[in-house]
């Protein structure tokens, strides 16, 4: 038994009530004041990505703290490292919490130390990216859309140069199942419309490693043979936009992008990034939060979440997957500036200031 559930049924017992058992045996044991009730752990891959440290952990521990006021939350950030998640991994059994909510850094790497988690009783969440081994639920966007959005902006913003133009693929890290996913869908409307005369993986989705290989393929192909770039994310966008300034690349190629990051959003403004995708943090981590409280509660996830996904196991889980939103200059406003992501005035350098009045950011 939990330590959170064998606390709130001693103290039920030496009340002696019916009715209280009732209410702690659905996880309410909120008598028993703040941090006494169900613990969860948020394990994150990296800090070099912004979305996880700046919008997702707040986000979740926010929505955790809605649902359950004496949940706590137990938070851990694996910075890239394999070997520093399993053993965040073996901290939260050793820890005693009642459900991790985890984005692993490298899907398969991680299945033992999901596994172990699991036989001991701690239900796993896979949060954005579906880890492999015994996971109790799952929540994230349509990794597929999100890669269709990204290539059907690209031939749009490459126009005319479309038919003979050649483009650059950077894809994210092959050890994140969602990096494959956007990959595929990106194919899927990029093949036989442009040549892809350069296509990277990129460990550990690093913007430095990003800025290099476009270093790379510029030296290759020569400055001006470049018509557009698939960047998986924003962080890849960066890095390939400071490859293609530093070369004196004039104009600019379409660069698309992903997380509506801020300083995505200011190079989408100054014309130096084509587009981004917008995946609302805010419902993602509603549905982890209330997947993560409904688990630790030992409560039921399909009530919570209405799709299924098939896991490398073979076994179907509750999932909640989301729509991706695809994102330029014209629809800021409408989006990420609506749900409150980032302010105008956030985005609105004083250098952006003209760019800013002209894309309507006022
Ligand atoms: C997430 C992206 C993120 C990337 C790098 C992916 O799994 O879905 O939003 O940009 O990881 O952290």
């Amino acid at each position: 038994m939990k330590a959170w559930v064998r606390g709130a049924v001693i103290a039920v017992t030496a009340a002696s009530t019916v009715a209280a058992f009732a209410a702690c045996g659905q996880g309410a044991g909120n008598d028993s004041g703040g941090g006494s009730g169900p613990k969860i752990g948020v394990l994150l891959p990296d800090a070099t990505t912004a979305r996880w440290e700046t919008q997702d952990r707040p986000l979740l521990e926010r929505k955790i703290k809605e649902l359950c006021d004496d949940c706590t939350v137990e938070n851990a950030n694996a910075k890239g490292d394999v070997a520093l998640q399993q053993a965040q991994m073996n901290s939260m059994i050793t820890e005693g919490v009642d459900a991790v909510v985890l984005v692993a850094v490298d899907a398969r790497s991680l299945r033992p130390a999901v596994r172990k988690v699991a036989e001991a009783d701690i239900p796993v969440i896979a949060y954005d990216r579906l880890a492999q081994g015994p996971i109790s639920g799952y929540v994230s966007f349509d990794g597929e859309e999100v890669g269709r959005l990204q290539g059907r902006a690209l031939l749009k913003a490459m126009g005319d140069t479309v038919s003979g133009g050649r483009i650059v693929m950077m894809n994210g890290d092959p050890s994140d199942p969602n990096a494959m996913s956007f990959k595929k869908g990106a194919l899927s409307v990029l093949d036989g419309k442009v040549e892809i005369t350069k296509a990277y993986d990129t460990r550990d989705w690093s913007t430095e490693i990003a800025h290099m290989n476009m270093s790379g393929a510029i030296s290759a192909l020569g400055v001006g043979n470049i018509q557009g770039v698939y960047a998986a994310n924003d962080g890849l966008a960066a890095g390939s936009v400071s490859a293609l300034k530093a070369n004196k690349v004039n104009p600019l190629p379409p660069v698309t992008g992903q997380d509506a990051e801020l300083g995505a959003l200011r190079r989408i403004v100054a014309g130096e990034q084509y587009m981004t995708v917008y995946k609302p943090f805010g419902p993602e981590a509603s549905a982890g939060a209330a997947l993560a409280v409904a688990a630790a509660r030992g409560e039921s996830l399909d009530r919570i979440a209405k799709d299924k996904v098939r896991t490398s196991s073979g076994n179907t889980v509750p999932a909640v997957l989301l729509t991706p939103v695809s994102v330029t200059v014209d629809t800021i406003k409408d989006t990420v500036v609506k749900d409150g992501v980032h302010t105008i005035q956030q985005i609105c350098t004083p250098q952006l200031d003209a760019a800013c009045t002209k894309a309507g950011l006022t």
